[in-house]
């Protein structure tokens, strides 16, 4: 069947009546090549399908919670028989107990859990209970880090007041010195330092987790008092069945998780010391939808399987595995790409392509061939993705690339201009 994208439009159409923009967050394809499909039909394993019924391998996993497979099996009956017994009701069913027993049984630097429904819940609860613990004020973040869409953390300005971040404080993502910097400054005052386990914003290639910067922050924050956050949203379970900064060495203090931890199930975590006990408990913090126990049982078995099965080996070798054909097949065609952070979370920018012209027709040309790719976020790989479909994958991305060099690449068009600025501050963030 070709592939099609006028229910996709019908409905994009439709949205723009009743929906702010159309859509917003990541949701919204307004910056995507023009065109990506924005709605989604139904998936299962590692495919997805739009509202045209388009099939595709997709490397995108819902930006991070697809981590065994879109229907897992055991995770989505485990989910329905909770959905047989209740799932929000008047408290918190017994397996809450349980899930933070699995959790805090994973997670070695964790005594204790509590439960919300995104990450930024779990970020926002870590500022709170940071201040609670040290009774200090500032928040040490990367310069252009996302840790979510609340007033003190969302990327975008609109709507948001200078107060809101009166006492946010910024360093540069990933540099010791400038987070040295920015402590001495604030001495005295600070409440937590907030980090990720490796560079990955947007737009922009991403690093490995380093470890003189992962033992780095922890020695400062040790000598201020201060408590070290590790933003595990996006990462949670991708590099580890541990903490991410568990090879290095390196303990934080608390730690936010999200996105996997029910495989596609609405729940986030956030775990902590001994240390913080008494101050998480101190702080009122709630959801109506927090305690719901479908998610939490969901995540009971996802995690079952991450503890059990070989699933990160598998990412581990199919993202390799899709990084080499890659990078053969480019040169191959006469391109060169970076490939950077981990394997099991791709990021694929071209080399020598300032405005991003040539990732937004092979990205493009890759989803009508059906691969899911996108031009500048990070992407993720998921357990149910096999060997077979990464060489369906570079089957296809070998067409793209062909396709790409067949056009006058001196004149590509700029789709959306809006990038240029993304560009620019992401350079002025790495400046
Ligand atoms: C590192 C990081 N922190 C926090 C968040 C916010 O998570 P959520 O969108 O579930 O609120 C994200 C989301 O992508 C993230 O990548």
């Amino acid at each position: 069947m070709s592939w099609t994208n006028s229910r996709n439009a019908e409905l994009k159409e439709r949205a723009a009546k009743v929906i702010p923009g159309g859509m917003y967050g990541h949701e919204s394809t307004a910056l995507l090549p023009a065109d990506f499909p924005q709605f989604f039909r139904r998936a299962d394993g590692t495919r997805l399908w739009d509202a045209d019924d388009n099939e595709y391998i997709d490397y995108m996993c819902a930006y991070g919670p697809n981590l065994l497979g879109y229907r897992h099996a055991a995770v989505d009956a485990a989910a329905r028989a909770q959905m047989e017994l209740g799932d929000t009701l008047t408290g918190p069913s017994e397996i809450m107990v349980t899930l933070a027993e699995v959790l805090v049984g994973m997670l070695g630097h964790a005594e204790w859990a509590m439960f919300c429904k995104n990450g930024t819940d779990a970020t926002s609860m870590a500022t709170v209970v940071a201040r609670a613990h040290t009774g200090k004020r500032k928040i040490l973040v990367g310069r252009g880090v996302y840790h979510g869409a609340a007033p003190w953390c969302s990327p975008g300005p609109a709507g948001i007041l200078s107060d809101d971040r009166a006492h946010i404080a910024y360093y540069r993502d990933q540099d010791p010195q400038s987070l040295a910097d920015a402590m001495k400054e604030h001495a005295g005052d600070v409440a937590a330092v907030f980090a990720t386990p490796f560079r990955h914003e947007t737009f922009r290639d991403q690093a490995q987790p380093d470890a003189t910067f992962a033992r780095e922050a922890r020695r400062l924050c040790d000598a201020e008092g201060a408590m070290l956050v590790l933003d595990e949203v996006r990462t949670s379970f991708r590099l580890s069945r541990d903490h991410a900064w568990a090879a290095l060495g390196v303990a934080p203090d608390l730690s936010s998780c999200g996105k996997v931890i029910g495989n596609g199930q609405p729940i986030s975590a956030l775990v902590g010391g001994e240390h913080l006990r008494k101050a998480a408990g101190s702080v009122f913090v709630t959801g109506s939808f927090w305690f719901s126990a479908v998610p939490m049982a969901a995540a009971i078995a996802t995690l079952k399987i991450v503890r059990e099965s070989d699933y990160l080996e598998r990412i581990t070798r199919t993202g390799t595995l899709l990084r080499e054909g890659l990078a053969r097949q480019a040169a191959d065609h006469g391109f060169a790409l970076r490939q950077t952070g981990p394997v099991q979370m791709p990021q694929i920018l071209f080399e020598d392509d300032p405005e991003m012209r040539l990732g937004y027709f092979w990205t493009a040309a890759a989803v009508r061939r059906g691969i899911y790719l996108h031009p500048y976020h990070n992407m993720f790989i998921n357990a149910a993705l096999s060997e077979a479909d990464v060489a369906a994958t570079l089957e296809a991305t070998d067409g793209a690339f062909a396709a790409l060099k067949a056009q006058d690449l001196k004149h590509l068009p700029l789709e959306r201009p809006a990038v240029r600025e993304r560009l620019e501050r992401a350079a002025a963030l790495s400046a």
